[in-house]
Protein backbone atom coordinates (compact mmCIF):
# COMPACT_ATOMS: atom_id res chain seq x y z
CA UNK A 1 0.00 0.00 0.00
CA UNK A 2 1.12 4.01 -0.84
CA UNK A 3 -0.10 6.60 0.89
CA UNK A 4 0.68 8.43 -2.89
CA UNK A 5 -1.80 6.14 -3.90
CA UNK A 6 -5.30 7.54 -3.67
CA UNK A 7 -8.13 6.14 -2.14
CA UNK A 8 -10.22 6.78 0.54
CA UNK A 9 -10.49 7.40 4.23
CA UNK A 10 -12.69 7.16 7.13
CA UNK A 11 -11.82 8.98 10.28
CA UNK A 12 -14.11 8.98 13.27
CA UNK A 13 -14.18 12.24 15.08
CA UNK A 14 -12.77 14.12 12.67
CA UNK A 15 -14.23 17.83 13.71
CA UNK A 16 -10.74 18.80 15.75
CA UNK A 17 -7.46 17.83 17.51
CA UNK A 18 -5.83 14.80 15.66
CA UNK A 19 -9.30 13.67 13.95
CA UNK A 20 -9.02 17.02 12.29
CA UNK A 21 -5.39 17.10 11.41
CA UNK A 22 -5.83 13.96 9.50
CA UNK A 23 -8.99 15.04 7.64
CA UNK A 24 -6.68 17.41 5.99
CA UNK A 25 -3.64 15.66 5.59
CA UNK A 26 -5.32 13.10 3.61
CA UNK A 27 -7.13 15.20 1.70
CA UNK A 28 -4.17 17.04 0.91
CA UNK A 29 -2.56 13.78 -0.52
CA UNK A 30 -5.47 13.59 -2.81
CA UNK A 31 -7.69 10.98 -1.15
CA UNK A 32 -11.58 10.95 -0.77
CA UNK A 33 -12.40 11.81 2.89
CA UNK A 34 -14.95 10.50 4.91
CA UNK A 35 -15.68 12.15 8.43
CA UNK A 36 -17.91 11.78 11.47
CA UNK A 37 -18.23 13.79 14.41
CA UNK A 38 -21.12 15.91 16.51
CA UNK A 39 -19.69 19.43 15.24
CA UNK A 40 -18.99 20.27 11.40
CA UNK A 41 -15.77 20.04 10.36
CA UNK A 42 -14.34 23.30 8.72
CA UNK A 43 -12.79 22.03 5.94
CA UNK A 44 -10.96 25.19 3.00
CA UNK A 45 -9.45 22.95 0.92
CA UNK A 46 -10.33 19.90 -1.21
CA UNK A 47 -14.26 20.32 -0.10
CA UNK A 48 -15.33 18.50 -3.42
CA UNK A 49 -13.46 15.10 -1.97
CA UNK A 50 -14.47 15.62 1.60
CA UNK A 51 -18.00 14.18 3.54
CA UNK A 52 -19.10 14.61 6.75
CA UNK A 53 -21.76 12.98 8.42
CA UNK A 54 -22.91 13.91 11.83
CA UNK A 55 -23.59 11.32 14.30
CA UNK A 56 -23.24 11.37 18.15
CA UNK A 57 -21.52 7.83 19.32
CA UNK A 58 -23.74 8.60 22.66
CA UNK A 59 -26.01 6.69 20.76
CA UNK A 60 -25.74 3.36 19.59
CA UNK A 61 -28.66 3.17 17.10
CA UNK A 62 -28.10 6.96 15.62
CA UNK A 63 -24.81 5.63 15.12
CA UNK A 64 -25.58 1.84 13.59
CA UNK A 65 -28.06 3.64 11.04
CA UNK A 66 -25.28 6.37 10.12
CA UNK A 67 -22.43 4.09 9.63
CA UNK A 68 -25.33 1.68 7.93
CA UNK A 69 -25.41 4.85 5.15
CA UNK A 70 -22.06 5.09 5.18
CA UNK A 71 -21.08 1.44 3.98
CA UNK A 72 -23.11 1.42 1.83
CA UNK A 73 -22.61 3.87 -0.11
CA UNK A 74 -18.65 3.35 0.11
CA UNK A 75 -15.88 1.09 0.40
CA UNK A 76 -12.50 2.34 2.65
CA UNK A 77 -8.83 2.20 1.79
CA UNK A 78 -7.95 3.06 5.32
CA UNK A 79 -10.30 3.41 8.40
CA UNK A 80 -9.18 5.34 11.66
CA UNK A 81 -11.44 5.17 15.05
CA UNK A 82 -10.05 8.46 16.49
CA UNK A 83 -13.46 9.91 18.12
CA UNK A 84 -12.94 9.90 21.80
CA UNK A 85 -13.37 12.18 25.16
CA UNK A 86 -11.28 12.16 28.04
CA UNK A 87 -14.00 10.50 30.65
CA UNK A 88 -15.96 13.12 32.90
CA UNK A 89 -15.14 13.94 36.16
CA UNK A 90 -19.03 12.89 37.25
CA UNK A 91 -19.93 9.23 36.59
CA UNK A 92 -22.39 9.54 33.76
CA UNK A 93 -24.16 7.58 31.06
CA UNK A 94 -25.35 7.32 27.99
CA UNK A 95 -28.92 7.08 25.93
CA UNK A 96 -28.19 3.05 25.68
CA UNK A 97 -27.22 3.10 29.85
CA UNK A 98 -23.31 2.51 29.30
CA UNK A 99 -20.80 4.23 31.24
CA UNK A 100 -20.56 7.46 28.91
CA UNK A 101 -16.32 6.67 27.89
CA UNK A 102 -17.17 3.22 27.74
CA UNK A 103 -19.59 3.95 24.80
CA UNK A 104 -17.88 6.74 23.40
CA UNK A 105 -14.65 5.25 23.04
CA UNK A 106 -15.06 1.66 22.81
CA UNK A 107 -18.23 0.04 22.92
CA UNK A 108 -19.53 2.58 19.18
CA UNK A 109 -16.13 1.58 17.28
CA UNK A 110 -16.74 -1.90 18.09
CA UNK A 111 -20.30 -1.17 17.02
CA UNK A 112 -18.67 0.73 13.45
CA UNK A 113 -16.51 -2.53 13.36
CA UNK A 114 -19.24 -5.09 13.16
CA UNK A 115 -20.85 -2.97 10.32
CA UNK A 116 -17.64 -2.63 8.36
CA UNK A 117 -17.06 -6.39 8.86
CA UNK A 118 -20.69 -6.83 7.38
CA UNK A 119 -20.34 -4.89 4.26
CA UNK A 120 -16.34 -4.63 3.31
CA UNK A 121 -15.43 -6.83 0.55
CA UNK A 122 -13.10 -9.69 2.50
CA UNK A 123 -10.37 -9.92 -0.18
CA UNK A 124 -10.20 -5.95 -0.63
CA UNK A 125 -7.71 -5.08 1.64
CA UNK A 126 -8.08 -2.14 4.05
CA UNK A 127 -6.27 -0.95 7.43
CA UNK A 128 -7.76 -0.32 10.68
CA UNK A 129 -6.14 1.79 13.29
CA UNK A 130 -7.26 2.52 17.00
CA UNK A 131 -6.57 5.34 18.43
CA UNK A 132 -5.92 4.48 21.57
CA UNK A 133 -3.48 6.10 24.19
CA UNK A 134 -0.54 6.01 26.94
CA UNK A 135 -3.19 5.26 29.52
CA UNK A 136 -3.99 1.70 28.05
CA UNK A 137 -0.85 0.94 30.13
CA UNK A 138 -2.48 1.98 33.69
CA UNK A 139 -5.98 0.49 32.53
CA UNK A 140 -7.13 -1.93 35.48
CA UNK A 141 -9.79 -3.70 33.37
CA UNK A 142 -13.10 -5.36 35.20
CA UNK A 143 -14.35 -6.24 32.16
CA UNK A 144 -18.37 -5.17 32.75
CA UNK A 145 -20.05 -3.94 30.10
CA UNK A 146 -22.29 -2.21 32.55
CA UNK A 147 -20.34 0.03 34.92
CA UNK A 148 -21.42 1.16 38.15
CA UNK A 149 -21.56 4.78 39.69
CA UNK A 150 -19.94 3.44 43.43
CA UNK A 151 -17.06 1.86 40.90
CA UNK A 152 -16.35 5.05 38.91
CA UNK A 153 -13.15 6.73 38.40
CA UNK A 154 -12.50 9.20 35.19
CA UNK A 155 -9.30 8.23 35.11
CA UNK A 156 -10.03 4.06 35.14
CA UNK A 157 -12.66 4.39 32.44
CA UNK A 158 -10.40 6.13 30.56
CA UNK A 159 -7.28 3.95 30.74
CA UNK A 160 -9.93 0.92 30.34
CA UNK A 161 -11.33 2.28 27.25
CA UNK A 162 -7.81 2.56 25.36
CA UNK A 163 -7.24 -0.79 26.84
CA UNK A 164 -10.55 -2.31 25.60
CA UNK A 165 -9.65 -0.76 21.90
CA UNK A 166 -6.14 -2.25 21.29
CA UNK A 167 -8.01 -5.61 22.74
CA UNK A 168 -10.42 -5.16 20.00
CA UNK A 169 -7.62 -4.42 17.58
CA UNK A 170 -5.65 -7.77 18.36
CA UNK A 171 -8.96 -10.27 18.49
CA UNK A 172 -9.89 -9.26 14.79
CA UNK A 173 -6.49 -9.37 13.59
CA UNK A 174 -6.64 -12.83 14.49
CA UNK A 175 -10.17 -13.48 13.51
CA UNK A 176 -10.47 -12.22 10.31
CA UNK A 177 -6.65 -12.97 9.81
CA UNK A 178 -7.97 -15.09 6.37
CA UNK A 179 -9.99 -11.94 4.84
CA UNK A 180 -7.44 -8.72 3.64
CA UNK A 181 -8.78 -6.36 7.09
CA UNK A 182 -5.33 -5.49 8.71
CA UNK A 183 -6.15 -4.16 12.18
CA UNK A 184 -4.06 -2.00 14.35
CA UNK A 185 -3.50 0.00 17.24
CA UNK A 186 -1.92 3.93 17.58
CA UNK A 187 -0.81 5.72 20.81
CA UNK A 188 -0.27 8.96 19.42
CA UNK A 189 1.52 10.77 22.66
CA UNK A 190 0.51 13.73 24.27
CA UNK A 191 -0.51 16.78 21.68
CA UNK A 192 -2.42 19.97 22.13
CA UNK A 193 -5.97 19.44 21.21
CA UNK A 194 -9.72 20.30 22.24
CA UNK A 195 -9.67 16.48 24.47
CA UNK A 196 -10.28 19.06 28.07
CA UNK A 197 -13.70 19.99 27.22
CA UNK A 198 -15.07 17.64 29.30
CA UNK A 199 -13.27 18.19 32.45
CA UNK A 200 -14.72 21.00 34.99
CA UNK A 201 -12.52 23.68 37.41
CA UNK A 202 -8.99 23.71 38.01
CA UNK A 203 -7.98 20.93 35.74
CA UNK A 204 -9.75 22.34 32.90
CA UNK A 205 -8.21 25.43 33.22
CA UNK A 206 -4.78 23.94 33.88
CA UNK A 207 -5.61 21.85 30.60
CA UNK A 208 -6.54 24.51 28.51
CA UNK A 209 -3.29 26.91 29.66
CA UNK A 210 -0.90 23.66 28.98
CA UNK A 211 -2.60 23.11 25.27
CA UNK A 212 -0.64 26.33 24.07
CA UNK A 213 2.82 24.88 24.81
CA UNK A 214 1.90 20.74 23.89
CA UNK A 215 3.06 19.38 20.54
CA UNK A 216 0.24 20.09 17.65
CA UNK A 217 -1.76 17.60 16.79
CA UNK A 218 -0.55 17.74 13.31
CA UNK A 219 2.76 16.05 14.05
CA UNK A 220 1.14 12.33 15.69
CA UNK A 221 -1.34 12.82 12.71
CA UNK A 222 1.86 12.77 10.08
CA UNK A 223 3.39 9.98 11.74
CA UNK A 224 0.32 7.74 11.09
CA UNK A 225 0.07 9.07 8.08
CA UNK A 226 3.56 7.63 7.35
CA UNK A 227 2.75 4.05 9.22
CA UNK A 228 -0.20 3.62 7.45
CA UNK A 229 1.90 3.49 4.50
CA UNK A 230 4.21 1.49 5.87
CA UNK A 231 4.00 -1.95 3.52
CA UNK A 232 5.73 -3.96 6.56
CA UNK A 233 3.20 -2.89 9.39
CA UNK A 234 2.24 -6.14 11.59
CA UNK A 235 -1.46 -7.00 12.00
CA UNK A 236 -2.73 -6.68 15.62
CA UNK A 237 0.13 -4.46 16.83
CA UNK A 238 0.36 -1.46 18.66
CA UNK A 239 2.19 1.22 17.49
CA UNK A 240 3.79 4.87 19.21
CA UNK A 241 4.75 7.98 17.60
CA UNK A 242 8.28 6.80 17.42
CA UNK A 243 6.86 4.19 15.05
CA UNK A 244 7.69 1.51 17.33
CA UNK A 245 5.48 -1.72 18.79
CA UNK A 246 4.40 -1.12 22.12
CA UNK A 247 4.14 -4.07 24.64
CA UNK A 248 0.63 -5.40 25.35
CA UNK A 249 -0.53 -7.90 28.01
CA UNK A 250 -3.13 -9.93 27.15
CA UNK A 251 -5.42 -11.27 30.07
CA UNK A 252 -7.39 -14.37 30.59
CA UNK A 253 -8.88 -15.71 27.79
CA UNK A 254 -11.81 -17.12 29.52
CA UNK A 255 -12.61 -13.52 30.84
CA UNK A 256 -12.28 -12.02 27.83
CA UNK A 257 -14.38 -14.79 26.14
CA UNK A 258 -16.88 -13.62 28.12
CA UNK A 259 -16.91 -9.87 27.67
CA UNK A 260 -16.66 -10.19 24.06
CA UNK A 261 -19.89 -12.47 24.30
CA UNK A 262 -21.76 -9.63 26.22
CA UNK A 263 -20.11 -6.64 24.36
CA UNK A 264 -21.78 -8.62 21.21
CA UNK A 265 -25.01 -9.40 22.50
CA UNK A 266 -25.34 -5.38 23.24
CA UNK A 267 -24.38 -4.33 19.74
CA UNK A 268 -26.25 -7.39 17.71
CA UNK A 269 -29.66 -5.38 17.75
CA UNK A 270 -28.06 -2.63 15.86
CA UNK A 271 -26.36 -4.42 13.64
CA UNK A 272 -28.98 -6.41 12.70
CA UNK A 273 -31.34 -3.46 12.05
CA UNK A 274 -28.74 -2.49 9.41
N1 LIG B 1 -4.78 14.88 23.19
C1 LIG B 1 -3.98 13.96 23.71
O1 LIG B 1 -2.96 14.25 24.35
C2 LIG B 1 -4.27 12.49 23.46
C3 LIG B 1 -3.37 11.54 23.96
C4 LIG B 1 -3.62 10.19 23.74
C5 LIG B 1 -4.72 9.80 23.01
N2 LIG B 1 -5.58 10.74 22.52
C6 LIG B 1 -6.75 10.26 21.76
O2 LIG B 1 -6.77 10.90 20.50
C7 LIG B 1 -8.11 10.90 20.01
C8 LIG B 1 -8.44 12.28 19.48
O3 LIG B 1 -8.52 13.17 20.58
P1 LIG B 1 -8.04 14.69 20.52
O4 LIG B 1 -7.02 14.85 21.56
O5 LIG B 1 -7.75 15.08 19.14
O6 LIG B 1 -9.37 15.40 21.13
P2 LIG B 1 -10.49 16.32 20.52
O7 LIG B 1 -9.88 17.52 19.85
O8 LIG B 1 -11.43 16.55 21.64
O9 LIG B 1 -11.17 15.40 19.40
C9 LIG B 1 -12.05 14.37 19.76
C10 LIG B 1 -12.93 14.03 18.58
O10 LIG B 1 -13.87 13.01 19.01
C11 LIG B 1 -15.18 13.42 18.66
N3 LIG B 1 -16.17 13.04 19.66
C12 LIG B 1 -16.14 13.30 21.00
N4 LIG B 1 -17.28 12.90 21.58
C13 LIG B 1 -18.05 12.37 20.60
C14 LIG B 1 -19.35 11.81 20.58
N5 LIG B 1 -20.13 11.71 21.68
N6 LIG B 1 -19.84 11.37 19.40
C15 LIG B 1 -19.12 11.47 18.27
N7 LIG B 1 -17.86 11.99 18.21
C16 LIG B 1 -17.35 12.45 19.38
C17 LIG B 1 -15.13 14.95 18.60
O11 LIG B 1 -16.10 15.43 17.69
P3 LIG B 1 -17.38 16.30 18.11
O12 LIG B 1 -17.06 17.08 19.32
O13 LIG B 1 -17.66 17.08 16.87
O14 LIG B 1 -18.43 15.28 18.36
C18 LIG B 1 -13.72 15.22 18.08
O15 LIG B 1 -13.71 15.24 16.67
C19 LIG B 1 -9.01 10.48 21.18
O16 LIG B 1 -9.38 9.13 21.01
C20 LIG B 1 -8.09 10.62 22.39
O17 LIG B 1 -8.43 9.73 23.43
C21 LIG B 1 -5.39 12.08 22.74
Amino acid sequence: MNMYVKGRVLITGGTSGLGLELVKLFLRRGFDVVATGRRKAEISECESRFTFYRVDFSDLAATAKVFGHIFEAYNFDYMVYNAGILSPPDYRVTKDGFEYTFQINFLSHFLVNGLVIRHHPPDRPLRIVSVTSLAYRYAEPDFKHFGEAADYSAWKAYSNSKYYLVLMCRNFSRELAGTRMRFYSYDPGVFGSELYRTQKGIFRRIYQTGVKVLRKPAVPAGILTELLADPDLINGALYDVKKRIRKFTEPETDLTERFWQAVQVETAKFLQSQ
